[in-house]
């Protein structure tokens, strides 16, 4: 994230999709995964308890502590089974190849548009095993892009969508967003709000995602080397709707 969210407010917030750490752990079962963006952790244990092996990427330093303290909390044989690498989704080398690759929870958002997502791509093709599988999902930009105007999601309207507790302070956290369409771009900032009067101060999170729509990321992935693709609009495998919101990309050589 950039050093522009905590990680430790991130996680109290953010977790995940439903149903989506049992699909990445199914998928992970006996196999070589490697999970690009591996934020804090959250997706670690279940998927090191079916992988026969585990290396997960993230670039922020307070993401990747709070995900090696996940792996540190792991029985050894587990633990001994993962590994954590401090880099860039768009530029590693690692001397090892994977089964599955996996982006989860709208991870190829967070990149800056169709270039950088065409890098990452590039990467994942140069560690993708015989056979082996991308999988990731993300939330379906093309209806809201298509159907909603820029007014639809004024810069300063606020919508309460947790309330945590974070070293001894009850936090309300707000989310508002700014959104370009023409760029594509969507800037989701999160507020906490402490809940009483006291020493605790404001805090706030950034999340910049720069989305592809579908005919694009399709593009993309043809040009990276992924030929086989299948778009679903759940973790249960149905074919993905104009009008759904979520979706899993299945992709392969
Ligand atoms: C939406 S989070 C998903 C985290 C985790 N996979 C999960 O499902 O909970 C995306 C993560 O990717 C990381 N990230 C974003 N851009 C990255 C990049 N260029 N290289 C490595 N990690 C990146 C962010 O720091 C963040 O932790």
């Amino acid at each position: 994230m950039s050093g522009a969210y905590d990680a430790a407010l991130y996680a109290l917030v953010h977790r995940g999709t439903e149903g989506d750490e049992a699909f990445y752990a199914k998928l992970a079962t006996g196999k070589r995964v490697l999970e690009l963006g591996a934020g804090y952790g959250r997706l670690l244990p279940a998927l090191t308890d079916n992988a026969s092996r585990y290396v997960g990427i993230e670039h922020d330093p307070g993401m990747l502590a709070a995900a090696e303290r996940a792996r540190l909390a792991l029985p050894v044989e587990q633990r001994e089974r993962a590994a954590l690498v401090r880099a860039d989704m768009r530029d590693f080398a690692l001397q090892e190849e994977f089964d599955r690759i996996l982006i989860p929870h709208s991870g190829l958002w967070c990149l800056g548009g169709a270039t950088e997502v065409a890098r990452c791509l590039d990467r994942v093709l140069a560690h993708l095993a015989e056979g082996g599988l991308l999988i990731l999902d993300t939330y379906h930009a093309d209806p809201f892009h298509e159907h909603s105007l820029p007014e639809d999601v004024p810069d300063d309207r606020e919508e309460l969508v947790a309330e945590v507790e974070h070293a001894g302070t009850r936090y309300q956290v707000f989310e508002r967003s700014s959104w370009d369409r023409d760029a594509q771009r969507m800037v989701v900032t999160y507020r906490y709000a402490p809940d009483a009067e006291g020493e605790a101060e404001v805090r706030e999170g950034v999340i910049v995602h720069s989305y592809l729509l579908c005919d694009e990321l399709a593009t993309v992935m043809v040009n990276a080397g992924l030929e086989s693709l299948r778009f679903a609009g759940d973790f249960a495998g149905t074919p993905l709707d104009d009008d759904d919101d979520f979706m899993v990309v299945v992709a392969a050589r």
